[in-house]
Order: structure tokens, then sequence, then C-alpha cells
């Protein structure tokens, strides 16, 4: 997969949200997760991420925007159910990508928003548990960027994968 991608969120306040979006993060590949004005408790988030997750994915914990320091040439890109976003399944991901959630109780900040170079929202009816957020755009970061191709036409899995081919005779040794 070409790239790399971080994830974090701005003003999360619960351990147990921080610490599924590290393990969901570590779990897909993220070279580093990160916080903009959290609480600072890390003690919790470690104990909810039975991967422990947080000692093996660097975790940046920024207390604002202005302290936020991303990779040259990785762009940020909001994670929020704006009229403007772009839908989730329409949206091509950047290969340097940093993608960032808004806290439980509110939206991704006017600041945050501002410095977004996309914003994305997933189809839902309503706003989703922050973590699962970030989990769905992950997945979707995966399966357009993971080299699988297009789904097969019939249901099921792709047909080489589902028997594997068994070479026949050869045609002109059996006199054929
Ligand atoms: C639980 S939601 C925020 C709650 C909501 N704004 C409210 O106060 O009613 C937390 C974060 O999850 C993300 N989120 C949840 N559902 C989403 C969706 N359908 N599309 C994009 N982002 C979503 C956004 O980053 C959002 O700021």
């Amino acid at each position: 997969m070409r790239g790399y991608f971080a994830i974090g969120s701005e003003r999360i306040s619960k351990p147990m949200n921080l610490g599924a979006l590290m393990r969901t993060a570590h779990a897909f590949g993220a070279s580093f997760v990160f916080s903009i004005g959290a609480e600072r408790n890390l003690k919790e988030a470690y104990a909810s991420d039975t991967s422990k997750s947080a000692g093996q994915i660097p975790y940046y914990q920024w207390d604002s925007l202005d302290e936020m320091q991303l990779p040259k040439g990785c762009q940020l890109v909001g994670i929020e159910l704006t009229d403007d976003a772009v839908e989730l399944p329409v949206f091509r991901h950047p290969p340097q990508a940093a993608y960032i959630l808004g806290p439980e109780k509110g939206n991704l900040s006017a600041a945050a928003l501002e410095r977004c170079a996309h914003v994305v929202k997933i189809p839902t009816r309503f706003c989703i548990n922050v973590s699962l957020a970030g989990a769905l755009v992950m997945y979707d970061r995966h399966l357009s960027m993971g080299g699988y191709g297009p789904k097969p036409i019939m249901p099921g899995g792709p047909e080489g994968a589902r028997r594997k081919h068994v070479q026949g005779p050869d045609r002109k040794k059996a006199g054929r």
C-alpha cells in the first residue's frame, strides 16, 4: 500500500474511546495516533487497550492545534458530518493522510476544519461513536488502497480464492 496514515481526535474525553481508536489504528497499520487537547490521564486508555497498542504505536498528545506537527506532504482530513463534506464511499484518500475526528460531545472546531485539506462524512442518519467513525474511515482506506481490485459480480469471493487451481494432465503426453 502506498503512503501512510495517522489518525487522531480533537478534545477526546473518554479513555475508552482513545484506547479503541489506538487499537484499531494499530491493527490497520497506522503510523501514529494523536490527540489535540485531550485529557492527560492515559492509564485508563492503556487499560482498555488489550493489544497494548499505546506501546506499539507512537502516540502524540498535542495541547492545541498550533502544537500539531504533521510530516511534510501529509494532508489533514477531517472526519465530520458537515453539509459540504465528501461522502466516504466516493472519497479518494490522499496517500499521506492524517485523519482528525471531533470530540464525543460536539464537533470538530472551526479552526480544525479550516486546516483540513478535505472533510469526509460517513453516510449515516446521525452521528455515531467517535472511535467507530475512525474505524470505518480506516477500513475504507484499506479497502480502496489495499490493492484488492473490484469485487466480483456474483455473490461470494473471487473464483481464484475459492478454489485452488489444479494443473490438468499434459495433453501431449496423454496423446490427445
Ligand atoms: C459522537 S460524534 C459527535 C457528537 C455530535 N456532534 C453531537 O454532539 O450530537 C463524535 C465525532 O465522531 C465523528 N463522527 C460521528 N459520526 C460521523 C459521521 N457519520 N460522519 C463523519 N464523522 C462522524 C465526528 O468526528 C464527530 O465529531
